[in-house]
């Protein structure tokens, strides 16, 4: 049946069904008709479809054969391929290219008998062939607009490449650096990761999701995936109902107020129950509290890891309790598919459930035009201008400045002099040109990106020397062949040793590598890999003028470095642009402002540490003598780096904390506060002003200090300005443990400042 005919069969089920309805919705006006066609076209649909027609369209295929090549003839391949014809696939992920997508869309639009076009998957995390900064990395920016612009131009790519649907963003707040997928969120606070949430949908969505350059978004994954036990992928988590409601929910009920179209559940099960069966988080959370329209797809294969979990006896049972849960699409576990229709037979899944989950994922196939035109994302003209264009090149490497942080910056080492310098470049890092593209860039080109040597050699008026030194280890679970596993290898530091005596300064550039961090790729120690370490020190005591530059993908304990190298700069894994936005850093042509979205530790003992953390019964004990309060014997309380910690080649000076005004009523409280931030140095800069609060007794304990807005403002030499803020009942509040949002009277204090360990105080009083 070809799409003319769809459209004829819906027209007629069209008029069939508005001549059906009851007289008091025949009385509604032509602005209701208009403002529901989408609902009344779903509703339409559904009319006419089979049970597994609708069955179909819950089932999500993994891309399997060559799409444009000969069709298989047996084997899963095969039966993929048979149930597209059948119109029993609703959607495919990892299909790309616009060949590609025609291919499997032509099956279903010209084979299957309704002729519903699939909606494209893809995982376009941080850009698409264009690689954008990692996620952690792009939320060091704090800068809303860039990571906003960053999520349009990966859009953009990945709309000219076919697909129309990313799984992104994910927006799992942790406390724990030893978990590999703290690369791909917003870090460890709510505030801040709900403000990015809706910045990265905004930007994939853009103002019209029916536009071809706009994709659908994806808000994963819910819930708590985050507080994995130990740090360890996929692990059991266990937390109780505040850290659930004022942690983990803040950033996903931002993405669903943002108008987020989907949702991910995810692999771990909460407080005993799977995610992906889990009816209180999809159902009564999402779908009735938080009223979201769109569909929830599983996680790869997570109905049947209910199997594993100890929560599903069977395939069967697994599938029964995922769609009973709220789970609407099946991705890869091909059991919607193989046991719904008995289920609905046997009624132990109400056949309402099967239309709630369909009419979820043809509301947002239509929302996205597919059904105007299923090939509207199918241009090889489009593709071949947009793909990797020199503005989207421009826009990485935008990104890419302002997502480094500057850690230290002793001597003024930085930035480095444009003339007269012998510069002495090492570290296998620092010659790479694929660990920059990080963890989940599935599309973009092997060894594309620009290395820092690449970027550094734009300055000629230096002498620079490159040594490796040695190689970056990789510990035993990161499937990468062509770096060297578990090496120990240090015939190379005597190259590097030398260049350094011979060197005026020295920048090393050490740390992970681009899938180091990421899934499945969790760590027990948070320090350089392999013999980078030996190779710091020895360096350091040839020249002790040295750089370090970071590229990694969580947070580090770089304790040692901290206390003896003058400067050092967190660089992340940036992207296609990596070399050239370090080395414009480094040389000063773009002045730093990028301030931690994550603690860093300074062991892997601290860990989890975060710095809105609760007060504890015995938090300071000033005496040494004494032994019984919280903290530990070999090792502070504190971060080696706070959470909003990042300097500037200028310096800031914060006065004049003024609560201007308080309403105090509780229904409707409102706090005018304001502080002044001058610019003390002879260079121009940015800087992201913090506000924190503490709610200083309250019915659940609250945290020593949370973030509740900033505000970046550039400052020139001498300059100062006044930076204003209003708290009122969305950002003083807290969720209780019913679920509902309070706010209480009594003292706060309030805290600004460029990190949440420089601040200055006040505080103000609610009735
Ligand atoms: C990940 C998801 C991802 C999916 C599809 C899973 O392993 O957990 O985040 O979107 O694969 O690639």
């Amino acid at each position: 049946m070809n799409n003319t005919i769809v459209i004829k069969v819906i027209i007629l089920a069209l008029l069939l069904y508005s001549c059906s309805r009851p007289a008091e919705k025949q009385s509604t006006t032509i602005y209701d008709v208009l403002d529901n066609t989408i609902e009344t076209k779903v509703d339409s649909l559904l009319s006419i479809m089979t049970l597994e027609e609708k069955i179909g369209q819950m089932n999500q295929y993994n891309g399997f054969w060559d799409a444009t090549g000969p069709e298989p003839e047996e084997g899963a391949a095969a039966k993929k391929y048979e149930h597209l014809r059948k119109g029993w696939v609703g959607s495919m992920l990892n299909v790309r290219g616009v060949k590609n997508v025609r291919a499997v869309q032509k099956i279903v639009v010209e084979e299957s008998r309704l002729g519903i076009p699939l909606i494209i998957g893809f995982d376009v995390i941080h850009g698409y062939k264009t690689i954008s900064p990692i996620p952690l990395a792009e939320s060091a920016s704090w800068d809303l607009d860039a990571i906003q612009k960053s999520a349009g131009v990966a859009a953009l790519e990945a709309s000219a490449a076919g697909i129309n649907w990313t799984f992104a963003p994910m927006v799992d707040i942790s406390r724990d650096a030893r978990w590999g997928r703290v690369m791909e969120g917003a870090g460890e606070d709510p505030f801040l990761g709900s403000r990015i949430a809706e910045a990265r949908v905004k930007g994939f969505q853009g103002e019209n999701l029916a536009a071809n350059n706009t994709i659908a978004a994806c808000a994963k994954h819910f819930a708590g995936y985050g507080f994995a036990e130990a740090g360890r992928d996929y692990n059991t988590v266990d937390i109780g109902p505040s850290t659930l409601n004022n942690i983990v929910f803040p950033p996903f009920k931002a993405a669903t107020d943002a108008g987020v179209r989907t949702f991910m559940n995810s692999f771990n099960e909460l407080n005993g129950i799977p995610a992906t069966g889990n009816k209180f988080l999809q159902r009564d959370i999402l779908k009735n509290d938080w009223e979201f329209s769109g569909f929830i797809v599983s996680d790869w294969g997570s109905i049947t890891e209910m199997i594993a979990h100890g929560y599903a006896k069977d395939g069967k049972t697994a599938a029964e309790i995922a769609l009973n849960a709220g789970s609407d699409m099946d991705m890869e576990s091909y059991l919607y598919v193989e046991h719904l229709a008995r289920l609905v037979r046997e009624d132990k899944v109400e056949k309402h459930l099967i239309d709630d989950a369909v009419r979820r994922i043809l509301r947002v196939k239509y929302e996205l035009g597919l059904f105007d035109d299923p090939y509207k994302y199918c241009n090889e003209e489009r593709e071949k201008e947009l793909i990797g264009s020199k503005a989207n090149h421009e826009a990485v490497l935008d990104m890419a400045k302002k997502s480094i942080v500057l850690l230290k910056n002793d001597k003024k080492l930085l930035p480095l002099k444009k003339e007269g310098q012998k510069i002495a470049l090492i570290g296998a890092l620092a010659n790479d040109k694929n660990s920059p593209l990080g963890s989940w860039r599935i599309a973009a080109d092997d060894h594309t990106a620009v290395s820092v040597l690449e970027g550094m050699q734009q300055y000629k008026k230096n002498t620079l020397v490159y040594a490796k030194g040695a190689d970056v280890s990789l510990g035993k679970t990161a499937f990468v062949t062509e770096t060297k596993i578990n090496t120990t290898d240090k015939s190379e530091f005597k190259e590097a040793i030398e260049s350094a005596q011979n060197a005026d300064v020295v920048v090393m550039v050490l740390g992970e590598i681009g899938f180091q961090s990421g899934e499945g790729r969790s760590r027990t120690e948070l320090d350089l890999p392999g013999v980078q370490q030996e190779l710091l020190e020895a360096v350091y005591k040839a020249n002790p003028n040295v750089v370090l530059v970071l590229n990694n993908g969580r947070p580090l304990a770089i304790t040692w470095a901290d206390e003896h190298i003058p400067a050092i700069v967190e660089a992340w894994h940036l992207g296609s642009q990596s070399g050239n936005a370090i080395a414009q850093v480094l040389y000063g042509d773009y002045n730093p402002s990028g301030k931690l979205p994550m603690s860093f530790p300074r062991n892997v003992g601290q860990v989890p540490i975060y710095y809105n953390y609760k007060n504890t019964g015995r938090p300071v004990e000033p005496d040494p003598d004494i032994v019984f309060w919280s903290h530990y014997s070999d090792q502070q309380n504190t971060p080696l780096y706070p959470f909003g910690h990042g300097l500037s080649y200028a310096t800031f000076n914060y006065e004049n904390l003024v609560v201007d005004s308080v309403n105090s009523s509780i229904e409707s409280p409102q706090v005018k506060l304001s502080v002044e931030v001058t610019n003390t140095s002879d260079v121009a800069g940015k800087e992201v002003v913090q506000l924190y609060i503490r709610d200083v007794f309250a019915s659940i304990t609250r945290p020593v200090k949370e973030l509740k807005g900033f505000e970046m403002i550039s400052l020139q030499p001498g300059e100062t300005k006044t930076v204003s803020f209003v708290l009122d009942h969305t950002t003083l509040g807290f969720y209780n443990n019913d679920n509902s949002w309070i706010v209480e009277p009594g003292e706060f204090k309030v805290f600004i400042g460029g990190s949440s360990r420089n601040t200055i105080m006040s505080n103000f009083n609610l009735d």
